[in-house]
């Protein structure tokens, strides 16, 4: 079975949210991404940005009793008639049984399906999948914050390093492209 691993190092939440937003944009229908970190590693907010790219409706949030959330493609989002993006917090779910049970293989072929805590438990829902493994990068964490491309600080910022892996026929051709979009020159004065 091909795989391939990518690594790369964010310094705050919304470079975790443009690099997902990239990654999002090339989604399609059937796609399977099983997200793993510890408690506040950024799988809510990864799976944010993902739902910018893919243009689904905003509102994506830790959902602590539900389960499962549909979120459907709008229609003058980003990409119009793109597949919706089913999260799923599976933090309580002990099981690939208990997966069953909240019958994900309904939607899994029409849409995104980001499972959270998924690791061991959702692998048999489709015959290829992207793991994301998200953590805390040690020792790299900058005193204070960092300053934003708005030059405003966020003292939430810390590092994380971020590490795609892609499995089965569907990624066979390796990595999707995460590369930035060229830099457009800064608004002037
Ligand atoms: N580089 C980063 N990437 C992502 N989140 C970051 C980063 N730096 C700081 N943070 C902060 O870490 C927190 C991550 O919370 P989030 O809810 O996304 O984690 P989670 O992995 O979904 O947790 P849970 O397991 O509870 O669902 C947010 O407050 C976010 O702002
Ligand atoms: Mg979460």
């Amino acid at each position: 079975m091909s795989e391939w691993t990518l690594s790369l190092t964010v310094d705050g939440p919304e470079r975790t949210q443009a690099l997902a937003e990239r990654l999002g944009a090339g989604l399609r229908a059937g796609d399977l991404l099983v997200l793993t970190g510890e408690l506040g590693a950024g799988k809510t907010t990864f799976t944010q940005g993902l739902g910018r790219g893919l243009g689904v409706r905003p509102g994506i949030i830790s959902p602590t009793f539900v389960l499962v959330r549909r979120h459907p493609n709008v229609p003058d989002g980003s990409r119009p008639g793109g597949p919706d993006l089913v999260h799923v917090d599976a933090y309580r779910l002990a099981s690939a049984a208990e997966v069953d049970d909240i019958d994900l293989e309904d939607t899994v072929d029409s849409a995104v399906t980001v499972v959270e805590w998924g690791a061991g438990k959702v692998e048999h829902l489709a015959d290829s999948r992207l793991e994301i493994v998200l953590e805390r990068a040690v020792g790299a964490a900058p005193a204070g914050g960092t300053v934003d491309e708005h030059g405003q600080e966020d003292e939430d910022a810390e590092p994380r390093r971020i590490t795609l892996t892609g499995i089965g026929p569907r990624w066979a051709g390796g990595p999707p492209s995460l590369e930035p979009p060229a830099e457009s020159p800064a608004p002037g004065h």
